[in-house]
């Protein structure tokens, strides 16, 4: 077998041969097609990158057919079973699990940096009280560049370290900042004594420094694991922000807050809020079909389903449905649940769904299990963030370290007037 492509153009006649590496042809093999010298070459046309890699990556494999998701080979359902949150980082950044002395050194670099500046607690009282959790998250994290000029020397393993340090460890403590900004509440400072989850939920839900509180640990454990699942999931549309803001060597937190502002859409990370505000919108099991048929006539969308990738059951979704009736032992069962399976169930049987292969997505579930932990819906997407924080950093240091990889920079096709004078 012979890994090429032989090309006829017919606007020409000529043929050409392309090599195939990995399953793919360069995009820049196609500049040699030219119908004339002065021609700049065929270009591919390919809006929202549906069918064209940007990058070659060892992070994360996703066959959307067969529903698989696998952390450097690891299956998402055996870390989400065996593995922490943390060492689930490290996997992704390192590339392997950490042995018991990495792990202590990883896990103590993060909690070294929990904590932020007194400026960026004052930087967060500037925003309006009403200002959505996510807004002031990509806002600290473009605030955060300015207080960490070194995170620039993004060439230094040293430096990058220390910013991958900062960024997961104060990640939990901006979360809860804007949280507790929003409510008028005094900020909790971390403590760090607990684990990564426990001093999350505890700076967002002791009620004040004044006031005992210990978190939950079945509910510390469960955010654990959706923060497991929400690591990484290769080039999405947060990741390729990452990567293409990354790609101009701007500094890590700079690229971050690219990557969160992506990941505040309804379409990405706002899904899982979408997903409850559609819930409450239905309401009761009776008013499903009313809604399904807005869906048909493309009047809505039925948040939490269908996906980029997957053609199939998300395999992150089945963790999340499995782990919802263990959160509601402890908070009571959320109401909307009943919608949500029986919104599934017609769904999964309804043509319209079926032909397009749309099955709940990871963000069908979660909200639910959010909304029942106390979570109000503005923050669900922040949760997101914090987890995905170490996908983007993964991400972004793989595309430092890659001798392929130069600024990005698309072309596109060009459809306005070719020429005129004023
Ligand atoms: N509800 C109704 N129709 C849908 C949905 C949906 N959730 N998703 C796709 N479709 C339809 C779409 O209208 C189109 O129909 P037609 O062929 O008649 O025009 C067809 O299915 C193909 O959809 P598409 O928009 O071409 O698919 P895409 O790969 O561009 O979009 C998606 C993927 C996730 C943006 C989309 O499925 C969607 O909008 N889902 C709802 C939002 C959501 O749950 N997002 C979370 C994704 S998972 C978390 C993450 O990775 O961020």
């Amino acid at each position: 077998m012979k890994n090429t492509l032989t090309v006829t153009d017919n606007r020409t006649g000529k043929t050409y041969e392309i090599g195939i590496d990995d399953g793919a042809i360069k995009a820049t093999d196609l500049k040699q097609i030219k119908i004339s010298d002065d021609d700049q070459g065929l270009l591919t046309y390919d809006p929202g990158f549906v069918n064209t890699a940007s990058c070659k990556s060892s992070i994360t494999f996703i066959d959307g057919e067969k529903g698989i998701l696998r952390y450097r080979g690891y299956p998402i359902e055996q870390l989400a079973e065996k593995s922490t949150f943390l060492e689930v980082a490290y996997l992704l950044i390192h590339g392997e699990i950490p042995s018991k002395s990495e792990l202590q050194e990883w896990v103590d670099g993060i909690t070294l940096h929990t904590m932020v500046h007194e400026n960026i607690k004052k930087f967060m009282d500037g925003f309006h009280h009403d200002a959505h959790p996510m807004g002031m998250i990509v806002g600290t994290l473009g605030a955060l560049s300015t207080f960490y000029p070194d995170a620039k020397d993004i060439f230094n393993p040293e430096s990058r370290k220390k910013q991958i340090f900062r960024l997961i460890g104060k990640m939990p403590t901006l979360a809860a900042l804007s949280y507790k900004h929003s409510l008028g509440m005094p900020y909790i400072y971390p403590d760090n004594e607990l684990s990564y989850t426990a001093n999350f939920l505890n700076m967002l839900f002791k009620p004040s420094p004044s006031t005992r509180y210990s978190p939950d640990p079945v509910l510390a454990k469960a955010l654990d694991v959706l923060f497991i699942l929400h690591a990484d999931h290769e080039q999405n549309c947060s990741t390729n922000a990452m990567r293409s803001v990354g790609s101009s060597q701007a500094d890590p937190f700079s690229a971050a807050a690219a990557a969160a502002a992506a990941l505040y859409g309804p379409l990405h990370g706002g899904a899982n809020e979408a997903v409850v505000r559609m819930l409450e919108e239905i309401g009761t099991k009776d008013r499903i079909p009313e809604y399904l048929e807005q869906v048909h006539t493309h009047k809505k969308l039925l948040y939490g389903f269908g996906h980029r990738i997957y053609k199939n059951y998300d395999p992150r979704a089945k963790i999340i449905k499995e782990m919802a009736y263990k959160v509601f032992e402890v908070t009571g069962k959320n109401p909307l649940l009943d919608v949500a399976l029986e919104l599934e169930r017609i769904a999964l049987s309804d043509d319209y769904f079926i032909s397009r292969k749309l099955y709940p997505n990871v963000d069908f579930y979660s909200g639910l299990i959010y909304q029942s932990m106390g979570f109000p819906t503005s923050m669900f997407t922040v949760l997101f963030s914090v987890a995905r924080m170490a996908g983007w950093l993964a991400q972004w240091q793989e595309e430092i370290l890659d001798k392929e990889q130069g600024i990005a920079r698309p072309r596109q096709l060009y459809t306005g007037i070719p020429l005129r004078n004023l």
